[in-house]
């Protein structure tokens, strides 16, 4: 197995001497996509912060691409996304913002262009390329800031809360993006409906910020009473079928409950 980050007995605790994440051993396996759930609180953002390399752990250690546990080493692999877009947005126009990191790469211009133009054709950011980033709206910075961190292709995403500001249509054109970059190495905090679209594992973070599952992403979406006691709950298409038909066939997905639907209302017809 290819490691792309190993934390090791990682805690963190801010200068006030809260402790966000406690002692948590993580492995994440090249090319996989795994959600991060916990209560709000829970120390999920400052877990991407420590894994991103952005904040240094008081203990413990990460170790990148089982190379090196100098993150300067690697930060051009990293591709961050905080759960504040603005934290992105800082240059005068929204292309400047999005030029940003592939420049820092000394990627070609013309290569730079292409992508950043595919981006925004994606992403509908095409009208506002020239706006100021902080004249556009919630959804439309996050739309931004994905873009800016798509921009340079790092070999891991780390994505904190990607899709909470922007709509459906939206959404399902980020989740291809992120489908498409097939071999990137994904860890994401997602809303518990959004975890079956892109994940196959999921790590969830308890209230004093250890990890108290790591799981498959059925294993955890249905067990309500886990789920429960850290604040979440299965998605709705889990609570509707639970206690109706087997816990390992309980669908995860809305197409998924309709296929099921559908293949009960055939066996009722045979009656
Ligand atoms: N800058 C800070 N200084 C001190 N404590 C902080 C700081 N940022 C976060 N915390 C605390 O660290 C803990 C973990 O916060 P974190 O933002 O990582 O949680 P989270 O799981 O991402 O929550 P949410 O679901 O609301 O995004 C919380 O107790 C929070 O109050
Ligand atoms: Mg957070």
């Amino acid at each position: 197995m290819d490691r792309v980050i190993d934390a090791r007995g990682v805690s963190y605790e801010y200068p006030d001497t809260t402790r966000a994440i406690a002692d948590v051993d993580l492995t994440v396996a090249a090319g996989e996509r795994v959600a991060v759930l916990g209560a709000n609180g829970s120390g999920k953002s400052t877990l991407q912060l420590v894994l991103g390399g952005l904040v240094e752990p008081t203990a413990g250690t990460v170790t990148y691409f089982g190379e090196t546990t100098d993150v300067e080493a690697v930060r051009e692999r990293l591709g961050v996304l905080l759960q504040d877009p603005e934290d992105y947005l800082f240059n005068t126009t929204v292309r400047e913002d999005i030029e940003y990191g592939p420049a820092q790469l000394d990627v070609p211009r013309e290569t730079a262009t292409a992508r950043i133009d595919a981006l925004a054709d994606e992403l509908g950011l095409e009208e506002l390329l020239d706006r100021p980033p902080f004249r556009l709206s919630g959804g439309e910075k996050q739309r931004a800031a994905v873009a800016s961190v798509l921009a340079f292709n790092p070999d891991v995403l780390l994505l904190d809360e990607p899709l909470g500001a922007v709509d459906i249509h939206y959404r399902e054109r980020i989740l291809e993006l992120l489908e498409r970059h097939d071999g990137t190495t994904i860890v994401f905090t997602p809303s518990v409906d959004l975890v079956p679209l892109l994940a196959e594992r999921v790590v969830l973070v308890g209230q004093d910020g250890s990890i108290v599952a790591d799981d498959g992403v059925r294993e955890v979406l249905t067990d309500r009473s886990l789920l429960e006691k850290h604040g979440l709950r299965p998605p709705a298409v889990v609570r509707l079928f639970e206690g109706i038909v087997p816990t390992d066939e309980i669908p995860l997905t809305v197409p998924e409950g309709r296929d099921r639907l559908r293949r009960a209302d055939r066996s009722v017809d045979q009656y």
